[in-house]
């Protein structure tokens, strides 16, 4: 069930007027089987709990008519082919089953005149096939599926019926063969048109916010109709990230961006610098980008700690006014970081605050100073081997004292400082990792395989295969 929302959640991505889209997907041909794979996985687990609906009628017969009543039927068996699934141009997917089989049993009922019967039957349809055509397209900014195209056939049926007057229904059902038949194939489309009709309500009732975690959510609405080829479907998504507690409008617009196929891989996805921008600016608007820095959390090999003694050598005064006592830090962006794709690099630039406090024990924080960071920053980034991987090197760094309660000190010991811990410590560290690999995480047993990225002008594209939790990696 979990496997097939998540296909849900890929087909929710929902569409709305003017909008750039920030988030570009691309589903392949070979991405679609995947996805029908795993349907149909889903559907099989789901088979043993489907509620077939009764079936009544009337059979006219020499002597007169017999109504019928057929309940209380369950799918006992039933083998279902993998589907041939294929996009087909400018409307949709075509779906063709060929050979299912099932094996169904329930009760039976009849009247004739005043005569009343009953039992059990057992009812096996043999290869059944069904051919249509959905429809993909959108509807008020979300994904909407419709039946196009829907045709059904069936070989051959057997009926056996048990308790009664059996014998002389099964007698009867040989003359009524194809009857039956008939009846069984006339309800295959009503029934599959119904199904998609239950999902294309599903999806247009779910809700176009993703809520990502606690403090921001992304807008998941379509801001154009998905672009459907022989070759593959691409959505076009809004992506916009909002703070969950006071949602606004960066201050700055949508990018445009074009995301080329690449049609080998599953699945091709574009994310605009906008995009991971808004998120940035959500996270601040949550309050959200604030770390409270502590000694317990500085390394012991640090050359600096948070101890107005060490502080000594940079600010003379400090260690006068509270000696030997321990400091805090309140490091927070003052203004949403840009992030920017550059062919290959992805700059960024930092724009924080840092508050230094003394503390106080039991008596919290003297506020002593505070000082504007800015830095930016270089960054290339890469997936081998399923890790993520690349380099960090630092373009640019200035401090300012903003603000002072100990009396004005010099800045430039600082500074040095505080190039030395993030150039021959603390960016080396990063660097290490990142020369190691991060692994990509999976979300809930979906995991990316044989997946590249590549920072393009404006956007990072993110080429893969997905692997589902029982695929074999
Ligand atoms: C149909 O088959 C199921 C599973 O074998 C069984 O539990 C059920 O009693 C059967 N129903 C009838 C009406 O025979
Ligand atoms: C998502 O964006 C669309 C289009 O701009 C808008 O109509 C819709 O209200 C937004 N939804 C949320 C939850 O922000
Ligand atoms: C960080 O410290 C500030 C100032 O003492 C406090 O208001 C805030 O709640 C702290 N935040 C966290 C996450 O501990
Ligand atoms: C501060 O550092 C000095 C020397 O480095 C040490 O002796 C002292 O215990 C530290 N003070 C606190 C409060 O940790
Ligand atoms: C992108 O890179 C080029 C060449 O390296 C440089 O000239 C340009 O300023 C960069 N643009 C941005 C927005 O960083
Ligand atoms: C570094 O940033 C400051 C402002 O933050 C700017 O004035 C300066 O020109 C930048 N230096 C370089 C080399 O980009």
């Amino acid at each position: 069930m979990r496997r097939f929302s998540l296909v849900l959640l890929f087909l929710t991505w929902t569409y709305g007027g003017a909008d750039e889209p920030s988030l570009q997907a691309v589903l392949s041909q070979k991405g679609l089987q995947k996805v029908s794979h795993w349907a149909m996985d889903w559907l099989q687990n789901e088979l043993g709990s489907v509620k077939i609906p009764d079936v009544s009628g009337r059979v006219d017969i020499l002597v007169g008519s017999v109504e019928y009543e057929l309940h209380d039927m369950s799918i006992v068996r039933c083998d279902l082919p993998e589907p041939a699934v294929a996009f087909s141009e400018g409307t949709g997917v075509s779906l063709k089953v060929n050979g299912l089989s099932m094996a169904i049993n329930g009760s039976w009922n009849t009247r004739f005149g005043i005569i009343h019967d009953g039992g059990w039957f057992e009812l096996a349809v043999f290869n059944a096939d069904l051919s249509t055509v959905l429809q993909v397209g959108s509807d008020e900014r979300r994904l909407s599926v419709s039946t196009l195209i829907c045709s059904a056939g069936v070989e051959d049926v057997q009926l056996n019926f048990h308790g009664g007057a059996s014998f002389i229904i099964n007698e009867l059902v040989s003359w009524f063969r194809g009857y039956v038949m008939t009846e069984i194939r006339v309800k295959i489309c009503p029934a599959f048109i119904k199904g998609v009709e239950e999902l294309d309500s599903h999806l247009a009732t779910m809700s176009d916010a993703l809520q990502v975690d606690p403090f921001v959510y992304m807008n998941v609405s379509l801001t154009d109709e998905p672009i459907l080829k022989n070759t593959g479907l691409e959505l076009f998504v809004k992506g916009e990230f909002y703070s969950v507690r006071s949602p606004s409008e960066p201050p700055f617009p949508p990018n445009h961006f074009e995301l080329s196929w690449r049609e080998s891989y599953m699945l091709t996805v574009g994310v605009s610098e906008f995009l991971v921008n808004s998120a940035a600016f959500a996270y601040l608007s949550a309050g959200a980008l604030q770390i409270n820095i502590t000694e317990d959390m500085i390394p012991k090999s640090s050359p600096l700690h948070l101890n107005t003694s060490q502080f000594g050598f940079l600010i003379p005064q400090l260690p006068k006014l509270y000696p030997n006592m321990l400091m805090e830090i309140v490091l927070y962006a003052r203004e949403p970081p840009l992030v920017s794709f550059n062919n290959t690099l992805i700059d960024v630039q930092l724009f924080t605050t840092a508050k230094f406090y003394v503390v106080q024990n039991k008596h919290g924080l003297i506020p002593l100073f505070r000082l504007d960071l800015d830095a930016s920053l270089s960054a290339k980034a890469f997936i081998k081997q399923q890790l993520l991987m690349g380099s960090v090197e630092m373009t640019n760094f200035t401090i300012r004292l903003d603000s002072t309660q100990i009396g004005d000190f010099p800045i430039s010991p600082i500074n040095n400082a505080a190039k030395l811990i993030l150039s021959k410590f603390l960016l080396p560290k990063i660097n290490n990792e990142l020369k190691d690999g991060v692994p990509i995480p999976s979300v809930r047993g979906f995991s990316l395989q044989n997946s590249v990225l590549t920072v393009e002008n404006g956007f990072l594209m993110i080429a893969a295969d997905v692997g589902g939790p029982d695929d074999m990696q």
